[in-house]
């Protein structure tokens, strides 16, 4: 196998379906060695029996590459530290890890049940965070032995994150988290050697489908498929590779044909009083403030 992923090794998490299974193949198309995690639980997190992993990883040997399951929990320490384990274990080494499992229980927030809170807020939050901090514990003691890592983490963040979406607090709320957690990981690792970005994607799966139906739909025979979620692989596999070299901290949306940069939270229109202010009056200078600021994109949803 030849491409830009040759020689790595790559762990892809929720693999077993829709997007993540879409970057696991594309990963091994350019010629990395994947692991293919999944829990394989339904819609809304419910245990779902079997795990998707072993056909798509049987899909990936099938053409030619080199792939192995697992089917652990991301979410827990146990599962997140096996995950790193079964790449060592396996392959003898690690270099990229996507970070993409989750699943949505979305309701109004007076609705939300602080049990679908905690269960969004584990799988995607606490989801990214542990397999992180598994596998940049490999990397700094790959990197105090004097080896060299070009390591790379794709964290999975969404429009949601970016904006918010109405009906999905618990979801937007951990979607926005894994920004600041990535410009966090970012900002730490990279002295060893470790890169981290995040992609807000778009694309038809089980996830969308239904609740974007129509923006979702698949085109007739011959066009474009825009929200195919293999058109969000192509940025996911060359953040993952050595050749995104001194990109890190960023984050991209991607759907279809396009690739966007996000340029995040910056300062707008200031004042600074040089002293305390009383409230009345700085309600006066906000307003005068937001006249001159631009306004936030649109709640998604609204
Ligand atoms: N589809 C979109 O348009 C879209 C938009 C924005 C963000 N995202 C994000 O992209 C990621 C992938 O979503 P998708 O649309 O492919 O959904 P999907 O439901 O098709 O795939 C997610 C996979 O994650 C697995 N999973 C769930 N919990 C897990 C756990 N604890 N451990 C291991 N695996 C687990 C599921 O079994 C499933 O196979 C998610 O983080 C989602 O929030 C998707």
């Amino acid at each position: 196998m030849t491409g830009i992923c040759k020689g790595r090794v790559v762990i892809v998490t929720g693999a077993g379906r829709g997007l993540g299974r879409a970057h696991a193949l594309a990963f091994a198309a350019e010629g990395a060695r994947v692991v293919v995690n999944d829990l394989g639980v339904g819609l809304d997190g419910a245990s779902g029996g079997e795990s998707p992993a072993e056909q798509v990883a049987a899909e990936i040997r099938a053409s030619g590459g080199e792939a192995v399951a697992h089917g652990g929990d991301i979410a827990t320490s146990e599962g997140a530290a096996s995950l790193v384990h079964a790449a060592l274990e396996t392959y003898g080494r690690l270099d990229t890890l996507v970070n993409n499992a989750g699943f949505l229980r979305d309701r109004m927030l007076v609705n939300l049940d602080e049990d679908d809170w905690d269960a969004v807020m584990r799988v995607h939050l606490k989801g990214h965070f542990l397999p992180l901090k598994h596998a940049a514990a490999h990397w700094r003691a790959e990197a105090k032995a004097g080896r060299a890592v070009a390591a790379r983490v794709v964290n999975t963040s969404s429009g949601a994150g970016l904006l918010g979406s109405v009906g999905q607090g618990n979801y937007s709320a951990a979607k926005a988290g894994i920004l600041g957690l990535t410009a966090v990981a970012a900002a730490e690792m990279g002295r060893y050697g470790v890169q981290v970005n995040a992609i807000a994607p778009a694309a038809r799966t089980r996830m969308t489908e239904r609740t974007f139906a129509e923006t979702m739909a698949a085109p007739g025979a011959g066009a474009f498929d825009a929200m195919a979620p293999e058109n969000v692989s192509p940025l996911v596999v060359w953040l993952g590779s050595a050749a995104s070299e001194g990109v890190t901290g960023r984050v991209f949306e991607t759907e279809a044909g396009r690739i966007t940069v996000m340029e995040g939270w910056r300062p707008g229109p200031t004042a600074d009083k040089g002293a305390r202010w009383e409230p009345a009056e700085a309600g006066e200078t906000v307003r005068k403030l937001l006249a001159a600021a631009e306004e936030p994109g649109a709640v998604y949803g609204t």
